[in-house]
């Protein structure tokens, strides 16, 4: 949730670092964006309304500072507007920040500062803490640091310029990532590590701050000065195989390759060890959000199968909002891309409080949740910039099935899937797409699994092709929902088996019936006339989820760019939801 960065370095082309800085943040928000500096002795900023792309536009000549700050924002304290754009700036110009994350008792303090007559530009949580280090007036502005953060509360990743110390960063995190990293002659601070070019980096951990410079850097937590080790930085480079223009179907194109890379990360067994030193449990609970929930609802029934236990799978905020009882019993699984959703983290430290044994199942083996829980299975993705979430359902889908196998004792392997797995007709599937973008709304139909995966399915249109796609049981369609059902609507009904076949024929008589159209999509032929069919792909039956789920990833993808939108960005969304 927002993107932010910060840079020291002599000699560097300061526009261009930032501007290619905040192009790879973006995907954390796009509302505005915004950089900062000092010249002269008073700080500047550019700021525009709308995407990276506007503020590259306008930032024309060069930036003559050794040091900067920027930020992309999705807005949440405070609209879509220039005065709410970061970086923000104390009313005495002392301090400029950048900030992700919400100060929950803003409000309050905000009421305190106009009393005593600070004047505010925006409607921000930020401009209240630029505010309140500026009303400090203490000489060192880490004093400044310290006292401040005994008045806020929420969630903060902050990197800030004191006018009067023009060498340095000061940076504070608590419950939103925040890294810094060394790489020759420059110094980097950013809420995400593909900005950065050295070979390692620094993570901060909650309640820590302090500040950077070209050659060091002093950090401090409640207790005093603390130490800091480096971290290895992975590169995260995109395969951009097709030179296409977006993230979103390059990532869904990669399916099969994270399928290798799982096969073969995961024939080692030792990254059990830590699952395995959890020790006995006697229930599971599996908990994410979004596309990360959904993917626990099919690896729901390896797991079942494999511990011979009913599993339950919880909406992380549901979980958080009336929490399932809890004990030292149960295995909690938290299931998450970026290892850094507010939600899933809200329930992690539910999990730990209970004394609940947790694993954590992300792509980000430095994250949040990740770090949060005892043991840790990597998915293997790679970096997912597409804000709507595809290869990464895959994997998370893969990975359950290979913690199945494990807990069973029998050796994981793709096999079955890596050599059946091929992706649909991509000129079919736009075919079809144009039709059905001409539609407000969808129905997307399945029995069990497969109407698990509807829900999936659903999420994804929705969310990009702004289409309200909607999932129904098969069997629920004559309980409510077929009262909407006229010649106006559009059903995908989805048969992955062939033991449903007889009763997926009554579903679609049930709309053809009332004149609604049926897209078929399966491995096996339509079981009676259809209005159009999709053909998948036949993986084995336990990994024909996957087989459908790509489909339908690509339809999503395809309505999208037939209705001119972009998929890697849709409206009003961004990835990495940092906020509860
Ligand atoms: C949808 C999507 C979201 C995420 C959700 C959880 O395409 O990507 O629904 O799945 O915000 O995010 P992570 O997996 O990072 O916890």
């Amino acid at each position: 949730m927002c993107g932010l960065i910060g840079i020291i370095g002599k000699g560097l082309d300061m526009r261009k670092e930032l501007i290619e800085g905040l192009e790879k943040l973006e995907y954390r928000g796009y509302d505005s964006a915004g950089i900062g500096y000092v010249e002269n002795g008073q700080p500047v900023t550019q700021k525009t309304v709308g995407q990276v792309a506007r503020l590259k536009e306008k930032l024309s000549s060069p930036i003559k500072a050794e040091m900067a700050i920027a930020h992309t924002r999705w807005a949440t304290n405070g609209g879509v507007s220039l005065e709410n754009c970061h970086p923000h700036i104390s009313e005495g110009k002392t301090w400029m920040i950048v900030h992700n994350g919400i100060i929950e008792n803003a409000d309050e303090l905000r009421a305190e500062l106009e009393e005593k007559g600070v004047h505010f530009y925006g409607q921000t949580d930020t401009e209240v803490v630029a505010n309140l280090l500026e009303r400090t007036k203490f000489v060192d502005p880490i004093d400044s640091i310290r006292e401040v953060l005994k008045k806020i509360k929420g969630s903060y990743a902050i990197v800030a310029i004191n006018k009067n110390y023009l060498d340095r960063l000061f940076i504070i995190k608590n419950k939103s990532p925040l890294y810094f990293s060394y790489d020759e002659g420059s110094v980097r601070v950013a809420s995400d590590t593909s900005v950065f070019s050295g070979k390692n980096f620094i993570s901060l951990n909650d309640g820590e701050f302090g500040e950077i410079n070209l050659n060091n850097f002093k950090l401090f937590n409640k207790n005093g000065k603390i130490n800091k080790k480096e971290t290895k930085l992975e590169k995260t480079e995109i395969n951009r195989k097709n030179n296409s223009n977006y993230y979103m179907i390059d990532e869904i194109h990669e399916t099969i390759d994270v399928f290798k890379r799982i096969n073969c990360e995961y024939k080692d067994l030792k990254i059990f060890n830590k699952f395995d030193k959890l020790g006995a449990f006697d229930e599971i609970k599996l908990i994410g959000c979004g596309t990360a929930y959904h993917s626990c609802l099919i690896g729901k029934k390896y797991l079942e199968e494999a511990a011979m236990k009913e599993i339950n799978c919880y909406i992380a905020s549901e979980f958080n909002a009336e929490p399932p009882k809890l004990n030292k019993n149960m295995l909690c699984i938290f299931v998450s891309q970026s290892g850094e959703t507010a939600d899933t983290l809200l329930a992690v430290e539910k999990a730990r409080a209970a004394g609940a044994k947790t694993l954590a199942i992300t792509n980000v083996p430095y994250s949040t949740i990740s770090k949060k829980c005892k043991a840790y299975l990597p998915i293997c993705a790679g970096r997912e910039v597409g804000v709507a979430s595809t290869k990464a359902y895959s994997a998370q889908v893969v990975i359950f099935y290979m913690l199945a196998c494990h807990i069973k004792g029998v050796a994981p392997s793709l096999k079955g899937l890596i050599s059946g797995f091929k992706f649909p007709d991509e000129e079919k599937i736009r075919e079809l797409a144009k039709k059905l973008i001409k539609k407000r709304e969808l129905f997307l139909i399945g029995r069990g699994e497969d109407y698990r995966n509807m829900l999936e399915a659903g999420l994804k249109i929705r969310e990009i092709s702004l289409v309200n796609a909607v999932a129904l049981p098969a069997g629920e369609l004559k309980h409510g929902t077929l009262a909407l059902i006229d010649e106006d609507a559009i059903a995908i009904v989805l048969q992955t088996s062939q033991k449903g076949m007889e009763k997926v024929k009554n579903t679609i008589n049930e709309i053809s019936s009332r004149g609604g159209k049926v897209v078929f999509v399966s491995q096996f032929d339509p079981p009676c006339e259809v209005y159009d069919s999709l053909k998948l792909c036949q993986v084995p039956q336990k990994f024909m989820p996957l087989s459908s789920v790509v489909t339908f990833q690509l339809l999503a993808f395809y309505m999208t760019l037939e209705k001119n939108l972009n998929p890697d960005k849709p409206r009003n969304l961004a990835k990495s939801v940092t906020v509860e």
